[in-house]
């Protein structure tokens, strides 16, 4: 494991198809379990600030819940209007029953 990653939560806390934002290092980070595994992405929407853990994970796109943009989770890409700026994305790992996020492995969304 990267020695930067922290611990975010119980793996047990996330169950498949959830998604919840944490506040980590200052930064407000949200955390998705899609079928098992977990990816991580700045919390705020990329349109008007929304936090992404109170919006709706379907599949492997997150739709915001203030406006109805959308983000595909793996890459960060903005999918759907009024989004069209990618969220940077984050590695995670899973050890010992809890999920870690490495906040130094910050990229933008694949193009
Ligand atoms: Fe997310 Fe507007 S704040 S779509």
């Amino acid at each position: 494991m990267a020695e930067t990653a922290v611990p975010v939560c119980a793996v047990a806390d996330l169950p498949p198809g959830g998604v919840k934002s944490f506040d980590i290092e200052g930064e407000r980070i949200a955390i998705y379990n899609i079928e098992g595994t977990f990816y991580a992405t700045e919390a705020y929407c990329t349109h008007a600030a929304a936090d992404l853990g109170d919006g709706m994970l379907e599949g492997d796109v997150v739709e915001c819940s203030l406006h109805f943009g959308a983000f595909h989770v793996p890459s960060g890409k903005a999918v759907q209007a009024p989004c069209f700026t990618d969220l940077k994305i984050f590695r995670t790992e899973v050890r010992d029953g809890r999920v870690f996020v490495d906040l130094s492995s910050t990229g933008a969304g694949a193009t």
